[in-house]
């Protein structure tokens, strides 16, 4: 099933915590946290952790060697089932680890084109701030992400210490 037709992204905020905590919590029953580190607020104070990722944008908050980011969910109707990060311009620890673009996806809405989906979003978005080229990081046992991002173009430059991979921001094949 392609659920294409519903998806909407949605600048991350606070108004939008309720959503997000059924999402984390799927990731936390399928024993996946995506939000360790410096994103473990978002375990204690989902609604601070939202307003946190908005502000990135802005260039405040940000982890340590990052740049700023635009941070959105990914909403299927008013079901938030995924998370896409996109960042520029990029540090040297992003060149290395990150990249310009980062997503998950809720674990009972995988397969269905939801990350394909976003990624192209996430192109598109790039390009029209006049990036030519994105660069996407993945490890090498992640055959989801690299299906994903093979199917959007991604050309394959590097192996260590992650995948990394080029993608045109206009040709999101
Ligand atoms: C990677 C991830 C974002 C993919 O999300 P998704 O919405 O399921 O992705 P899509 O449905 O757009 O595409 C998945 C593709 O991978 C394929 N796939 C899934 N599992 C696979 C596996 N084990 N081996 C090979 N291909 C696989 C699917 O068949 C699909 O390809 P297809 O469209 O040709 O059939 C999701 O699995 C996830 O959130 N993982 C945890 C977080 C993560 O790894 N983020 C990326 C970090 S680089």
């Amino acid at each position: 099933m392609n659920v294409d037709q519903s998806l909407t992204l949605q600048r991350a905020a606070a108004e939008f915590a309720d959503a997000f905590v059924v999402m984390r919590d799927a990731f936390m029953a399928a024993s996946e946290d995506e939000w360790t580190g410096g994103a473990v607020i978002a375990h204690t104070d989902p609604a601070g952790y939202l307003e946190t990722i908005r502000s990135w944008s802005e260039g405040k908050n940000l982890p340590p060697d990052w740049c700023p980011a635009d941070c959105y969910l990914i909403f299927a109707d008013d079901v938030v089932v995924g998370q896409l990060d996109i960042r520029h311009p990029l540090t040297g620890h992003l060149r290395q680890y990150g990249g310009n673009i980062g997503y998950h996806v809720h674990p009972g809405y995988r397969n269905r084109g939801t990350a394909t989906w976003a990624l192209r979003s996430a192109l598109q978005m790039l390009e029209a701030k006049g990036v030519a080229e994105a660069l996407l990081t993945c490890a090498h046992d992640n055959a989801a992400s690299i299906r994903v991002i093979e199917k959007c173009g991604g050309r394959r430059i590097a192996d260590s210490p992650r995948r990394r991979y080029l993608i045109s921001t206009s040709s999101r094949s």
